[in-house]
């Protein structure tokens, strides 16, 4: 098992002789290697068992280091770079060579983030070099929130956990792109669009719901808790479901049915439901249900996120 702690100077060590670590971010823990290091990025595709037409996000502490890697940085990019970073917003730029392709996956763009961790981000600020960090799961599975989660799916094959508690946002990054004037949200995540939208004016959503060149890695079936999920009027599938155990997970009801019960936010806040999320869908399967029962959420805010996650898990 890897050996988990707050050693930043070790961390730097592991990940300058091209190691791979778990790092904790503000939305979820991330899989970390050098971006610029074939071989290390190459680990991580392995460690994750993750197709390489999925392309990997970079990581860095400060907008200028971004500009040395990327060709150019829209305006409207510009602006919500300042407004909302670091934070869970992810942005696609055009590359430079000094991208390898390999962390693309051959696409011209590269998607760059400022994460919002104290640990990370003084990690970041040690390196001269962006980290690559996908979501520090097995590939398809929930993303982990927690260092022990880290731990529980890729204790063997990372080489140092850094350990910075809980996630706060709890849900990835919002990922955006630019195409002439226009914005394009690719993924919902811990940025909401009505947020987005106050910066730059409406967007469009391209939502990638199944292989795509643009973002291949959004497949529909994703976040797979390892237990069916079904998505409709709680009190009714449980009452169809009476003779298996059901694991209920609502925004904020108790239905005194349910077998095991999770409620993600009693007073119905869209940032603590999101913060808990990934988090129960794993403790479903500790608790041993046969199928999850959620509900649709508020779509609005980050409902949205939650409501696209839910239905990534229920089609896989
Ligand atoms: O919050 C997050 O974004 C977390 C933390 C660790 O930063 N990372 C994360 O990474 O969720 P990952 O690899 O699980 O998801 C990255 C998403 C994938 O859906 C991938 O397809 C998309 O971003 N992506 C990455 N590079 C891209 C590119 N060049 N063009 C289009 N989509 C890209
Ligand atoms: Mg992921």
């Amino acid at each position: 098992m890897a050996e988990i702690g707050k050693d930043i100077d070790y961390a730097k060590d592991v990940l300058s002789d091209g190691g791979i670590v778990g790092v904790p971010t503000e939305t979820v823990y991330g899989l970390a290697g050098s971006a610029l290091d074939t071989g290390a990025i190459l680990k991580i595709y392995k460690a994750k068992n993750r197709p390489q037409f999925d392309p990997l996000i970079a990581h860095t502490n400060r907008i200028d280091k971004i500009e040395t890697w990327v060709h150019d940085f829209p305006l409207k990019a510009m602006q919500l770079a300042e407004k909302f970073w670091p934070g869970p917003l992810t942005l696609l730029l055009n590359k430079t060579d000094a991208i390898p392709d390999l962390l693309t996956s051959g696409l011209a763009r590269v998607a760059f983030r400022i994460p919002n961790h104290p640990l990370t981000l003084e990690l970041l600020s040690r390196l001269d070099f962006p980290l690559a960090a996908p979501s520090a799961n097995p590939f398809g599975f929930v993303s982990p929130t927690q260092a022990s989660h880290v731990e529980d799916q890729l204790g063997d094959k990372v080489d140092y956990i850094l350990n910075g508690g809980k996630c706060r946002i709890g849900i990835e990054s919002t990922v955006v792109g630019f195409e002439e004037d226009e914005v394009i949200v690719h993924r919902l995540g811990g940025l909401s669009v009505e947020e987005i939208e106050e910066v730059v004016g409406p967007v469009q959503l391209k939502l990638n719901k199944s292989s795509n060149p643009e973002a291949p890695g959004m497949m529909k079936s994703h976040y797979s808790p390892g237990i069916p999920v079904i998505i409709g009027s709680i009190r009714d599938e449980v009452e169809k479901l009476k003779d298996r155990k059901a694991g209920v997970i609502s925004f904020s009801e108790f239905y005194h049915d349910a077998q095991v019960m999770k409620v993600l936010s009693p007073t119905r806040d869209l940032h603590q439901a999101a913060k808990n999320l990934f988090r129960v869908l794993r403790e479903m399967k500790d608790e041993e249900v046969d199928v999850i029962v959620t509900e649709k959420f508020p779509n609005e805010g980050l409902g949205k996120a939650i409501n696209d996650r839910l239905e990534r898990s229920a089609a896989s």
